[in-house]
Parts: C-alpha cells; sequence; structure tokens
C-alpha cells in the first residue's frame, strides 16, 4: 500500500482514516440504497460529494453486497460519450472477476465486442474503443442495462456530476435515461451534482422526466465539532500540535468548505515540524502558499472579463457577501455604473460559475479566488483570533 505523507487528503478517497465524519450523510445514502430508492446529492462544489459516495462503497457491508460502479461524466457531451464511460467502467469493475465474467460482459453488451482487447505486452484484456465504433449509442445503453439488470449482485451506479445530461446536444436523453431506470428492479442509481439550478430542473421541475424520481441530500459542510478532533488527531499522531482555536479560525474563514480546509490543514501539517506547536504566523503563511500557487490561474481568469464585470467581481469579494447589489444603496457605496449593468454582470458571473447566489446573497465562488481578490484589492484579508 502506497504511504501517506500527509493524512490531510485533497483529492480522492483513501479510506476510512482520512476521511472526516459524515456518519449521518452516509446513513442516509445507505439506507436510501438498502430500501430500493434512488437518491440525489447536492452540494456546491468541492463540498465532498465524491467523497461520500466512495467512502459508502468502500464499506465492506456495502461492498460485499453491492457492485459498485461510479462514474463522473462532466467530461461527457453526448449520449455515446455517456455509454462508453458507463461501458467501460463496468468493463474495468469486472475486469479482476476474471474471463468469465468479460465473457458473459460481452455476450450481453455484444456492441462493445470491439472494445475488447489484449495489451500486447501485458496480455491482459483491456478496453479499447474509439468512440466512433459506437454505432447507435441508444443499443448499447439497452444493453449496458440488460447487463446490470442480469447480474448475479445487485447494482449501484453513481452518476457523478450528473446535471451534465442537460447539456447533451440530444433532445429526449433525460426521457430515455428514465425509462431505462423506471424498469431496473437489480440496479440502484446515485446522482451527484454541484450546479444546483441544473440539478433542481432535473428533479424539480413537473415537465422533466426525472421528476420526482428522488430522495434529495443536500451536503452541507462538515460539523466544526466534528472537524476540530479529526485535525487533532492526526496532527497528534505525527507528533505535532495545533490549537483549538487555530483550527477553528481556518475552518471559519472557510466556512467549513471540505476542499480548502483540506488544502489549508494539508499544508499546515507539512508546515509544523514534528514536536512544534502551529502557530498564528503558520496558519497565514499556508493560506498564502495556497493561494499563491493558483495566483496564475486567477490572473487569467481576471483577464477574460469585462472592466464591468471584474468591478462587480471586486466588490462581491470586498463584501464577503454581499446582498442587495442592484439597490441604489449599494451602486452608489460602491461606485457602481447602474442597477442594469450590475444585473448584467452578476448574471454573466453566475453563468460563467465564478460567483454564487443563495438566497439572493451573492459570493465568490473559490474562496480562495476570493481572498485573492481582497488582497489584490487593497485591504487584505484580516487574520486573527477573537
Ligand atoms: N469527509 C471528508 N473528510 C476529509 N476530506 C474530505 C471529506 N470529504 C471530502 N474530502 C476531501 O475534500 C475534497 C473535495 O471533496 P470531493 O471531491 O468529494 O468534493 P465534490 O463535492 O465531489 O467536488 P466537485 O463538485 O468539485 O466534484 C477532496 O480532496 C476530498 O479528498
Ligand atoms: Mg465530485
Amino acid at each position: 500500500m502506497r504511504k501517506i505523507l500527509n493524512p490531510f487528503i485533497t483529492s480522492g478517497y483513501i479510506s476510512e482514516e482520512f476521511f472526516c465524519d459524515r456518519e449521518n450523510e452516509s446513513a442516509i445514502l445507505t439506507k436510501s440504497i438498502t430500501q430500493g430508492n434512488n437518491i440525489a446529492i447536492i452540494s456546491p462544489r468541492r463540498m465532498g460529494k465524491t467523497g461520500l459516495i466512495k467512502h459508502c462503497f468502500h464499506q465492506h457491508n456495502f461492498s460485499e453486497k453491492y457492485y459498485s460502479i461510479f462514474i463522473d461524466i462532466y467530461a461527457t457531451g453526448n449520449l455515446r460519450e455517456f455509454v462508453y464511460t458507463l461501458g467501460k467502467e463496468i468493463f474495468d469493475t469486472l475486469k479482476p472477476r476474471g474471463p468469465k465474467f468479460i465473457d458473459q460482459f460481452f455476450a450481453v453488451i455484444s456492441s462493445l465486442r470491439p472494445a475488447f482487447k489484449l495489451d500486447t505486452i501485458t496480455g491482459q484484456p483491456t478496453f479499447d474503443i474509439g468512440l466512433g465504433e459506437i454505432h447507435q449509442a441508444n443499443i448499447t445503453l439497452e444493453e449496458i442495462f440488460n447487463y446490470l439488470e442480469g447480474a448475479d449482485k445487485p447494482c449501484v451506479v453513481a452518476i457523478d456530476e450528473f446535471q451534465q445530461i442537460a447539456k447533451y446536444p440530444e433532445k429526449n436523453i433525460e426521457a430515455i435515461l428514465r425509462t431505462h431506470i423506471q424498469h431496473c428492479k437489480n440496479t440502484q442509481f446515485i446522482y451527484a451534482g454541484s450546479q444546483r439550478h441544473l440539478m433542481e430542473n432535473i428533479f424539480f421541475s413537473a415537465s422533466r422526466p426525472f421528476y420526482q424520481s428522488v430522495g434529495i441530500l443536500q451536503l452541507k459542510a462538515i460539523e466544526k465539532q466534528k472537524y476540530i478532533p479529526f485535525v487533532n488527531l492526526h496532527f497528534n499522531q505525527a507528533n505535532k500540535s495545533i490549537s483549538n482555536e487555530l483550527i477553528d479560525l481556518v475552518y471559519e474563514t472557510f466556512e467549513g468548505h471540505t476542499w480548502y480546509i483540506q488544502n489549508i490543514f494539508n499544508e499546515l501539517f507539512a508546515l509544523t515540524e514534528k514536536g512544534e506547536i502551529c502557530t498564528l504566523d503558520l496558519v497565514k503563511e499556508a493560506i498564502s502558499n495556497k493561494i499563491a500557487s493558483y495566483e496564475p490561474l486567477f490572473q487569467s481568469t481576471l483577464t477574460l472579463l469585462t472592466e464591468r464585470q471584474r468591478e462587480v467581481l471586486y466588490t462581491i469579494a470586498k463584501e464577503g457577501k454581499a446582498t442587495a447589489v442592484t439597490s441604489a444603496g449599494f451602486i452608489k457605496k460602491h461606485g457602481l455604473l447602474s442597477s442594469s449593468s450590475v444585473q448584467t454582470s452578476i448574471r454573466q458571473l453566475l453563468d460563467k460559475e465564478i460567483i454564487t447566489s443563495e438566497n439572493n446573497e451573492y459570493q465568490v465562488y473559490d474562496r480562495f479566488f476570493g481572498l485573492w481578490l481582497t488582497t489584490i484589492f487593497g485591504t487584505g484579508y484580516r487574520m486573527e483570533i477573537v
């Protein structure tokens, strides 16, 4: 097994040991599956949807009982790519089970048979097909569903970044998928997505095929009371120490947003020497280091915006959370042009996913970007324990 150099993981899932809490959420997800209900997980990006699904799949009870298949369809742009991604993942899940399973796979999903190749060097079976070789995605999809339904154990298919299907060019994609899914007896689905309005449109609009077909789990930040002991434990295990006040400070700075706090504690863990106690200066250094590492990306994001969009973005970053952004008071206070131009910029920034809105409150989506904007804009971020 790979040796873990830093217990604060910033990508992927490794094991329970490095995963904090999510007990309630795991229970909801698992119960939903055992009760035969499909479920959708919605949260802002980087809150921990993928981690939660992988964590549940990883549980012994779960992996004993189900074949779990996880696909991320963020990079897919049409039904054919969806079918390819799903087919390949099922193949890769089965591969370790041996030639008999692979034979069965291609017997049922015969349209994917050309994808079966033997690696010329290792002799291992591989799945390798040109997308162009999937001639009728609809037929392959049907075969895949037949395969899942005929499996010798129940299957759970998690589709990450599910909102992507709403962007496929095929008009009836949701209806096609829904029809297949509706008929499944042996297969259940978890849909995860971060673009809330797209996900909600799929599941909450009465005119859409997936309307009311799932339970919804809105994933929030890990509770502070759970996260503090998690950080303490990993510092202590490495003979390092950090006060609850500093953990609290980092947690609050990013409102517990999982990926951001994991990144800062990853850096803090690296900066704190064995036998040493973490200090406020190290916290400041960790945040600066992290932000600096993304600076080129932030700069190029800014250059892609118009001057009006930048003005509005700076203003929102400065406020942290901005409300009543089109009011006369707000426009005057920040020297903006007009209510209508602010409205236009807000819409464009929302479309580009640079800002988010929750209950008419606007915020810069990427929390490191938000802090960076305040530093380049003069005021800087305050980092003090109160
Ligand atoms: N419970 C947890 N404890 C510790 N780290 C976690 C936990 N959940 C997620 N993480 C870490 O936080 C980061 C973000 O999590 P994840 O990728 O699951 O988020 P996501 O909601 O799927 O994001 P995206 O919408 O961008 O796909 C990952 O690096 C993951 O390792
Ligand atoms: Mg994810």
